[in-house]
Parts: C-alpha cells; structure tokens; sequence
C-alpha cells in the first residue's frame, strides 16, 4: 500500500513527493476513448464497473500515487431534479436554468444512497482493488450554482451575479439548497470508502473577495464543519483562480489547499501557513519539451520544500490534447527528483 499522498495531506514527511493530476481520466487517453466510443458520458459515470475501469487506467499507465473517483461535479445536481445533459463540444447543459423561486423550491435535496447508488457502488469497486487511496470529489456550491443559473458553462456570469445582487434572498436560498446536497453527498463517499475528499471551486476567481466572503465562502465553511463532525478524511479545497483569495481560503476549514499556476508554488506554501498544499503546474507547461518540463518540476519541488505536507498537481485539470508520453515525463520526474527508490 502507498499512502504517501495521505500522509501529506496529513502534514507528515513522505519517502517521496505524492502526484496525481486533476481530471486524470479522461479524453487525452486513448484508452479512455476506446470506452468512451461505446458510451455516453452520463452513463459512463453511471455504470460502476465501467467507471471504475477509467479511473484505474491512469493509474497504471503512470504510476499516479492517488486515484480520482471518475465522475462530474454535476452528477448529483441532476439527482436534485434537474435535466442535465452533456453535450459534444458545449459541454454541461441544464435544459432549465434555475432563476425563479418556483425553480429552486422545485429543487428535491436527495438522499444519496437511492439517488446516486452507482457513485457509491464505484467507490466500494475501487477500495477492493486499488493499492492506493481513492480521493472523492464534489463541485464546491458557488461553483455548482454557475452551472444552475446559467444552464451551462459561462464566461462573464452574468446571471449569478445578477441573481446574487439583485435577488439575494433567492440566490442564498438556492445555495442553502445546493450545500445541504454537496453535505449529504460528500458524507456518503466517505461512509462508502473514499479516502480524501476535494472540493472543486473552480469558478470562485471571478468574484471580487467581498462578494466569495459573502456569497461562496459560508457555504464551503458549513460543508467541511458539517463532514469533520462525522469523518476524519482529509479535505481538500481547490479554489481555482484564487490567487486573490488566500486570506479567506485558508479559512474554510480544509486541511489540504489546491493552488492554481498563477502563484509561484513558494508563495502559495507561504500563504497556506499550516495548510498542506497541491499544484499547481500550468496544465499547458505539459507541451514544454522534455528538459524544460523537468527543470520546472525540478524547481517547483524545490520552492515547495518548506510546505506542511506538498502534493504535486497541475493548476488545474489535464487538456484533452495532452501527449499522454508527457504525463509520463512528469510523473516520473517528481518521483526521481523527490528520491522514490
Ligand atoms: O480524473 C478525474 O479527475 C475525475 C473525473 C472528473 C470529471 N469531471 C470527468 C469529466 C472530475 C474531477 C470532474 C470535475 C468537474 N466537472 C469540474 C471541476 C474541475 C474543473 O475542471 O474545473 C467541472 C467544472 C466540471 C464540469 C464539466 N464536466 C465540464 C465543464 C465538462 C465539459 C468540458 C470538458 O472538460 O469536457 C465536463 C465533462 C467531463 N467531465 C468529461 C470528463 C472526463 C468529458 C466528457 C467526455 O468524455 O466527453
């Protein structure tokens, strides 16, 4: 068993540095493909035996020392009565964007073990086969709101901030919503055997900090107090494009941050005090060529020597276009410069 990646979130020294890369399942790898060709997304992250094979493949492609349970933050959104598509190219679509009263009371808070069972049985799936811990995942509530209010992806959100602004009552009644399901769900990963827990804020970066303090920040509060009352698995909050954020997210209540690329790994170990820290490689520094991406790792390993704990990420998920023999030049180097025998 290698539990590396757990004794770092823990603040333990490790034998070597732990990796593993956001959305590490998925389109770049051909094997993934080859599933995938057979099968919508949706019912991918619906069939355990399916999910559990995509999640294993690049564990053993490239040694990653933590796997990632494969599904969607907008898996269990769906399970609160909401028609949730995915489609070719546009990516998540809710047919029916949440904007009214009568669109958020509609909304059921579900319990997890009759709504999302092929989460769960996945999770119990994994724990009998992987010899290295398994982190579960939900989509932070902010993050998950974006993709109710606006029916999708967005790039200015202008219909969460609109909503935030003008019909605040509105807008926290829907987040007490979507927090009371990330809660139950959350818990219930780790009642079924998931080691870590991540919380995924990736949208958070545009909000100035008064309005994450306000409108984001008590939602994530609540979730981590409400999981650290019931389990001791390590949470970790990755607050995306948070650069600007650090005073408030070392508040949360986390014991692990995840750092995009946009601070240098040094100044993120600074500001995460006695935090553990991952990243937060730019996703992109992957089509660096081979010598160029290892003296970057070389020296982010180096910048990152003094942190609580130290988890190597990427800053934020792996591209579809990644060479899948430049995750393997990565991987390999944080282990040989990080002394794996
Ligand atoms: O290996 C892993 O990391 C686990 C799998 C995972 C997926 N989504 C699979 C996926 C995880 C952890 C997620 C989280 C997720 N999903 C986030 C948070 C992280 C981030 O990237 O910011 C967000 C915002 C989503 C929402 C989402 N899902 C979008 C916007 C899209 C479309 C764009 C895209 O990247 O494809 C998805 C689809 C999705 N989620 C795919 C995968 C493998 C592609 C689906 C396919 O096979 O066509």
């Amino acid at each position: 068993m290698n539990d590396t990646f757990l004794q770092a979130c823990r603040g333990e020294r490790t034998a070597h540095t732990p990796v593993w890369f956001m959305r590490q399942a998925g389109r770049y790898l051909p094997q993934y493909q080859k599933v995938r060709n057979k099968i919508s997304f949706l019912e991918l992250c619906k069939t355990p035996e399916l999910a559990a094979e995509v999640t294993r493949q690049p564990i053993d492609i490239f040694g990653f020392d933590a796997a990632i349970l494969f599904s969607d933050i907008l898996i269990p959104m769906e399970a609160m009565n909401l028609d949730l598509d995915f489609h070719e190219g546009k990516g998540p679509i809710f047919a029916h964007p949440v904007r009214s009263h009568k669109a958020v009371d509609e909304l059921v808070v579900p319990v997890p073990e009759e709504s999302v069972p092929f989460v769960l049985e996945t999770i119990r799936l994994l724990r009998s086969t992987l010899q290295i811990p398994l982190i579960g995942f939900a989509g932070a509530p902010f993050t998950l709101a974006t993709y109710l209010i606006e029916g999708g992806s967005s790039k200015v959100f202008l219909h969460t901030k609109k909503m935030m602004f003008q019909e605040p009552k509105l807008y926290h009644n829907l987040l007490a919503k979507i927090t009371a399901c990330t809660s139950a769900y959350l818990q219930a990963q780790a009642r079924a055997g998931a080691q870590a827990l991540q919380l995924f804020d990736s949208w958070v970066g545009i909000l100035a900090p008064c309005d994450y303090e306000e409108f984001a920040l008590p939602y994530v509060r609540s979730i981590i107090s409400d999981l650290r009352a019931v389990t001791d698995v390590p949470i970790i909050y990755f607050a995306n494009n948070g650069a600007t954020l650090t005073r408030l997210t070392t508040t949360v209540g986390a014991d692990v941050l995840g750092f995009d690329w946009r601070l240098p790994i040094g100044d993120a170990v600074a500001r995460a005090g006695n935090h553990a820290v991952q990243g937060n490689l730019d996703p992109l520094a992957l089509f660096l060529p081979k010598e160029k991406l290892e003296a970057r790792i070389k020296s982010m390993l180096t910048d990152s020597r003094d942190a609580r704990g130290y988890i190597f990420n990427l800053g934020h998920g792996i591209l579809p276009e990644t060479p899948p023999d430049q995750v393997k030049i990565a991987v390999e180097a944080v282990h040989r410069f990080s002394g794996k025998s």
